[in-house]
């Protein structure tokens, strides 16, 4: 089969196409026929081994070092990287009893990655901890594996804070892969919405359900801030501005800050059937900037590289 592979950390042209063996799943493992995958923020930190989290030196390098043991030394371990998938069950092990042949499903790879393939094999325990799931019927592959990074994420990481009707919230970086998702959570939730991003972004994000939106590379953006019951930052802890520094203060008093590198995303049983339910419900829908073929993987990385990608960025591994 056709598969992306890592050679070594570096720029986007250490990735290259080859032809590796199709994985042989066994009775306790489904085949997945991979459709559609996406370039996450994920992916990019493992290729170029970028320490997420803001942290300065010496902290960094020791990171770096860590994440080299638990990765791989001079390359990754698993060279096929990608993290989501969206894709049909070819085969199904004897042992498992939840997925039948044919099944459209989507899902996360964990920490085995190796989405960036024609095939993926999941075992019987990613199954367990709720890692794959039936894909909703009203969407697309592409919109599926757009969808399912931004939508787990903010799952995850909104669990603790319960956002009721009428609040505000404020999410800062509202038209990456996870903002684009946020702001349609809270506002699903009753929340009244703020998003933050360049005016380029404001009307998208707008049509996503933010009422207001400010523009964080405008200096007098500052006076815009109003007080908030929640604030998400969803870009991140390497990514900053004035604006994001100043809100900090806009917490209401017992609001919540949080930011999506507070911790690891651990996907849960049950995540996978929430977001099916939000997007079956069409509460929350995909924004998809561009896709690309799994030929086009390095022009790919370049432009998530740049760090101004609206929503997700596909690849079409299906030709
Ligand atoms: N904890 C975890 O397990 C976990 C897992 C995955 C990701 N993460 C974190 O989540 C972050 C975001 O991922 P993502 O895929 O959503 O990012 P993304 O899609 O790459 O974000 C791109 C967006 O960020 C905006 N942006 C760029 N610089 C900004 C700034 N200084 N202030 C505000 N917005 C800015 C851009 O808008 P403009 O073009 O308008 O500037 C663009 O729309 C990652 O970088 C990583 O730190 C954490």
């Amino acid at each position: 089969m056709e598969a992306i592979i890592c050679t070594k950390y570096g720029s986007p042209e250490v990735l290259k196409i080859a032809a590796v063996d199709k994985p042989i799943p066994n009775e306790n493992e489904v085949l997945v026929k991979v459709n559609t995958t996406a370039v996450t923020a994920s992916d990019t930190i493992i290729r170029a081994l970028k320490v997420p989290g803001g942290h300065n030196f010496p902290v960094k390098q020791l990171m770096k070092f860590a994440m080299r043991l638990f990765i791989g030394i001079n390359k990754p371990n698993n060279p096929i990287l990608g993290l989501v998938f969206s894709g049909v069950i070819e085969s199904v092990g004897k042992n498992i009893k939840t997925f039948n042949k044919g099944d459209e499903v989507f899902g996360f790879t964990g920490q085995s990655r190796g989405a960036y393939a024609e095939y993926k094999r999941v075992s019987d325990k990613e199954i367990a901890s709720g890692e794959i799931a039936l894909k909703p019927k009203n969407i697309s592959h592409e919109e599926a594996a757009a969808i399912i990074y931004g939508g787990t994420l903010v799952i995850h990481f909104m669990k603790a804070v319960n956002i009721t009707k009428g609040q505000k919230v404020l999410i800062y970086g509202a038209s990456g892969s996870i903002g684009t998702i946020a702001v349609q959570f809270a506002k699903y939730a009753g929340a009244e919405v703020t998003g933050v991003c360049s005016s380029e972004n404001g009307e998208m994000v707008k049509s996503l359900g933010a009422s207001k939106v400010i523009d964080y590379t405008r200096k007098e953006a500052i006076n815009q801030l109003e007080k908030y019951d929640l604030i998400f930052d969803a870009v991140g802890k390497n990514k900053s501005s004035e604006l994001k520094k100043q809100s900090k203060k806009s917490l209401l008093r017992g609001g919540n800050y949080v930011s999506v590198d507070d911790g690891f995303l651990k996907v849960r049983p049950g995540y996978l059937k929430k977001l099916n339910d939000l997007i079956a419900n069409e509460h929350i829908k995909a924004v998809i900037d561009k896709a690309f073929s799994l030929t086009e993987i390095v022009e790919a990385h370049r432009y998530v590289d740049t760090g101004h990608k609206k929503g997700s960025v596909v690849i079409n591994v299906l030709r």
